[in-house]
């Protein structure tokens, strides 16, 4: 995949497209993508190709596309993060292509949808993915939704990342080479674009933390912050081995203070 800071910064959602079913090639090398990516769970995702037409699935706010993937994982513990980071690595591969996409967890008739991948009791459609080419122009709906959520703005790096505890802002210039990986993470996509994660950077490691809102957390989807995790887990992976900064994963959490309402996610050790 080409740069993936440049991938984060021209990815939006797209939820408007032109009408223009994928050609056979993107869809067999978006496939091939959904089959070759990993987490650092080890936990496996899969998916099918749906037809909105033939499985009478209905995505509100989306025009211009019948077609969707549609993804099942087993809801087991980490299930969201894993979710999260393999998926991305999807969506930043069909921006790579010209290929639009957006995140769904909720705007769906999701029964329909939960139909369509006959999933068994132990597992779940977190969230699926409308996928095709971009219109020229958004329709005006997508232009709302995107003025409700703030869709083109983000938190600044001070706000989410921190240096060695939490009551210290880090600066792009205190984070050297980590400066760009980390502008990576702060633009990824997010559940309501709330931008859930907060990184601590110390000498030796980077400690992802999540700050909950209310209301993401339900019987059908799990935590849908979690994922927002796994994607920005998978950004800052992806960055730090373009610029080869070797990492390891761990889930040790260094029990550093917090306020309430943040959560210890998992680490990344500057191998
Ligand atoms: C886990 C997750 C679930 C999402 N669910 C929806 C959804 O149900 N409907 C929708 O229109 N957008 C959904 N989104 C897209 C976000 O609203 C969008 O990523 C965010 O507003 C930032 O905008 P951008 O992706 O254009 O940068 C979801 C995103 C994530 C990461």
């Amino acid at each position: 995949m080409e740069n993936i800071l440049q991938l984060a910064r021209q990815r939006r959602s797209v939820r408007t497209f032109n009408g223009q079913r994928l050609s056979g090639t993107d869809l067999e090398k978006l496939k091939a993508c959904m089959v070759e990516v990993e987490n650092p769970y080890g936990i496996p995702v899969s998916f099918r190709l749906l037809d909105a037409r033939e499985q009478q699935l209905k995505c509100p706010v989306v025009t211009g596309t019948e077609q969707f993937l549609g993804t099942k994982i087993r809801l087991v513990s980490h299930a969201e993060e894993a979710f999260g980071y393999s998926l991305e690595q999807v969506v930043l591969y069909a921006q790579s292509l010209g290929i639009g996409t957006v995140w769904v967890g909720g705007t769906m008739n999701r029964a329909a949808f939960e139909k369509a991948m006959d999933l068994t009791a132990e597992e779940r459609m977190l969230c699926m993915f409308p996928i095709g080419y971009p219109a020229e122009k958004m329709a005006v709906r997508e232009i709302m939704m995107r003025k409700g959520v703030k869709a083109d703005n983000r938190l600044s790096f001070g706000e989410v990342f921190f240096d060695g505890s939490f009551d210290k802002a880090l600066t792009p210039e205190k984070a050297g080479v980590l400066a760009e990986v980390l502008e990576a993470v702060r633009l990824a996509p997010s559940a309501v674009n709330k931008q859930p994660w907060r990184v601590v950077v110390t000498d030796t490691a980077a400690h992802f933390y999540k700050k909950t809102s209310k209301g993401f957390v339900s019987q059908t989807n799990g935590d849908m912050q979690k994922i927002d995790m796994g994607i920005a887990l998978a950004h800052f992976a992806l960055a730090a081995a373009e610029r080869g900064l070797p990492l390891r994963f761990e889930l040790a959490d260094p029990q550093l203070p917090t306020e309430a309402g943040t959560e210890y996610i998992a680490t990344y050790c500057f191998a």
